[in-house]
């Protein structure tokens, strides 16, 4: 479609300002998963009181911060697209769209576990938790990758020096956090 030059630009502006606000809520809403799993530890009065807080702070975020965001990107990414539709012919857009869809379903699903929490018919643990809240990191830099380098994706020894150091990073967080609870488990016995 034949829009000016300064529309593609609008749409790039506010795709990205979407993507930020998106993520923002993405990484927050797992971790007051974790904490609201936490509460059950408490005693009665003092679980249900949080229980309530965690349920709020989680509508709130999902629904004020995460979806709209969620929405934003989307919506000026179907601009990008209408205003250039040669992309969608392009290989690392056809890539890029498979793991905007497999964040699309990680969205959904902490609706899902949302929901769950709130039944209080929720399985999950702390630990798996922490394990899925690495998922949007993960895809965050594949698609950053996929739209910077585009077709000429790197995949020299460097690329895998740098993503082995970001997941080296990613566990030293875990294995930290890991190590700060079993120390304050063992302090409170
Ligand atoms: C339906 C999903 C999406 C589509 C169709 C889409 C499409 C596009 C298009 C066409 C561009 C412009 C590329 C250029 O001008 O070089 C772009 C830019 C960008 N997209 Fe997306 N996008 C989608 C989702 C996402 C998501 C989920 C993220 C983040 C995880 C993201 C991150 C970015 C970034 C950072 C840019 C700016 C790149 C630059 O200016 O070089 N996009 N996107």
């Amino acid at each position: 479609m034949n829009l000016p030059s300064e529309a593609y630009l609008w749409f790039k502006t506010l795709h990205i300002i979407g993507v930020v606000v998106w993520f923002a809520g993405l990484f927050y809403l797992v971790r007051l998963f974790i904490y609201h799993l936490e509460a059950n530890e408490y005693e009665p009065e003092l679980k249900d009181a949080f229980f309530k807080q965690y349920t709020l702070m989680e509508k709130r975020l999902a629904n004020i911060i995460t979806t709209p965001g969620m929405i934003l990107t989307i919506s000026m990414a179907i601009g990008l697209l209408v205003s250039q539709p040669e992309w969608l012919t392009q290989l690392w857009m056809q890539i890029k769209l498979f793991f905007v869809s497999l964040l699309l379903i990680y969205h959904f699903f902490c609706y899902r576990l949302m929901n769950q929490l709130q039944n209080e018919s929720f399985k999950w643990t702390g630990r798996q938790l922490r394990i899925l809240n690495e998922m949007p990191t993960i895809l965050l830099v594949i698609i950053v990758m996929l739209v910077i380098f585009k077709n000429s994706f790197p995949t020299s020894a460097a690329t895998w020096f740098i993503f082995a150091l970001i997941l080296l990073m990613a566990a030293s967080i875990q294995f930290y956090a890991r190590y700060r609870r079993l120390k304050l488990e063992s302090e409170n016995e």
